[in-house]
């Protein structure tokens, strides 16, 4: 099985969410979080950003063990002096640093030809290689620069000396089969590129992040990189906790595996949140409140007599107690028995058939029947007997 290695930038680009500030502590708190989730890579943030980014970026640095800590830079001394201060500390320090390739972003925003690229991010590869070992470039906007153009800034950073090279997706512009396909063509037709990691960095504007990430996965990628509950820029980046159960899910379709122990996956999500204030959808995939959660009466009834019918990954799994089956309007009455007998009432068939005609008619009128109503409803139905 091949694994896929896990780059988390929670706190980086995740950071970067709209209305988002961790302060050192949050950050540290994050962190050590990330450190029990088993990610391979943190992107702490971007030291050059402010001085408390690099303060935040280097209480990280110090105080992890069993990852590599990672600060962002722009293609410049100065941006990498900053991440060199950082990462002081770090016992697997990797430097990330970028510059746009996408014909749009070399025209309106850095106005250099594509040699100018080229010259600018080579030197700034070549500067870095003198303090850091771990290098990754990313070509800003890979997903609409042309894909010779690509192949070639590849090959530069590859003789530069960066280790890996990442292909950011920064729009979310892509699909899976054209994202996908970039990867099949740099490992075809870029020299050397056997001896560097290749990695996959994708935004959700188009809501197709994750799926791009796996397409990525299926040609080759070595990591894909992302946030704890899709956090980032805009719509976000891709999210790590869908990578790793959709890897984990169809091990047999895609023969690839992270090293993440999903057991802290909810721990980590609910820790985010918190900490963000990001509040984590109900439909979210893996976890929102609802992922787990069943309404209907013929769901309620296939999970009651064989949980695969309807779930097809557990809520152990992921650190979570276990199902729940929500009563509403359509839920149906082997479901409602089940939560009789869990909320302490053994009521006779025709009793339950009584209270359940009146489970109805409230049901009717609320989005969500609780406990507390059964019990009002039964207690109800039995002092009127
Ligand atoms: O989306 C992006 O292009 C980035 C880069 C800095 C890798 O976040
Ligand atoms: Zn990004």
């Amino acid at each position: 099985m091949r694994k896929i290695y896990i780059f988390d930038t929670t706190l980086r680009d995740g950071e970067q969410s709209p209305g988002v500030n961790l302060n050192m502590q949050e950050k540290l708190e994050i962190a050590l979080q990330l450190e029990r989730l088993g990610v391979d890579r943190i992107e702490a943030g971007f030291p050059a950003a402010s001085p408390g980014d690099l303060a935040g970026v280097n209480a990280v640095a110090r105080a992890i063990k069993n990852a590599s800590v990672i600060g962002l830079a722009r293609s410049r001394e100065q941006d990498i002096d900053a991440v060199r201060e950082a990462l002081k500390g770090a016992q697997d320090p990797c430097l990330h640093l970028f510059l746009a390739s996408s014909p749009i972003h070399r025209k309106y925003k850095l106005k250099m030809s594509k040699e100018q690229m080229l010259e600018t991010a080579d030197k700034a590869i070549r500067y870095a290689k003198k303090y850091f070992d771990k290098i990754e470039f990313s070509p800003e906007d890979a997903g609409r620069t042309e894909l010779d153009f690509l192949c070639e800034v590849t090959a530069m950073a590859i003789r530069a000396g960066a280790t890996v090279v990442n292909i950011p997706d920064t729009v979310g512009y892509l699909n899976p089969s054209e994202f996908g396909n970039i990867f099949k063509v740099l490992k075809e037709n870029v020299q050397d590129i056997e001896k560097i990691q290749l990695s996959a960095h994708c935004h959700d504007d188009l809501g197709m992040a994750t799926a791009n990430a796996l397409a990525a996965v299926l040609n080759g990628a070595d990591q894909i990189e992302g946030t704890i509950n899709g956090i980032g820029e805009r719509a976000g980046n891709t999210s790590l906790e869908e990578v790793a159960m959709a890897l984990e899910t169809r091990q047999d379709f895609f023969q690839a595996k992270t090293s993440l122990v999903l057991g802290e996956i909810a721990r980590t999500s609910r820790l985010v949140s918190k900490l963000t204030g990001m509040v984590v959808p109900g439909n979210k995939a893996i976890v929102g409140a609802n992922a787990f959660a069943h309404e209907s009466g013929i769901h309620q009834d296939g999970m009651l007599k064989e949980k695969t019918t309807y779930e097809i990954m557990s809520p152990e799994m992921i650190g979570l107690k276990e199902s729940t089956l929500v009563l509403g309007k359509h839920s149906g009455r082997h479901a409602f028995r089940e939560k009789l007998i869990d909320i302490g009432y053994e009521l006779s068939d025709e009793q339950v058939n009584t209270a359940f005609s009146k489970f109805k008619d409230l049901a009717d009128k609320k989005k969500e029947v609780s406990d507390e109503d059964i019990r009002a409803l039964i207690e109800e139905k039995l002092i009127e007997t």
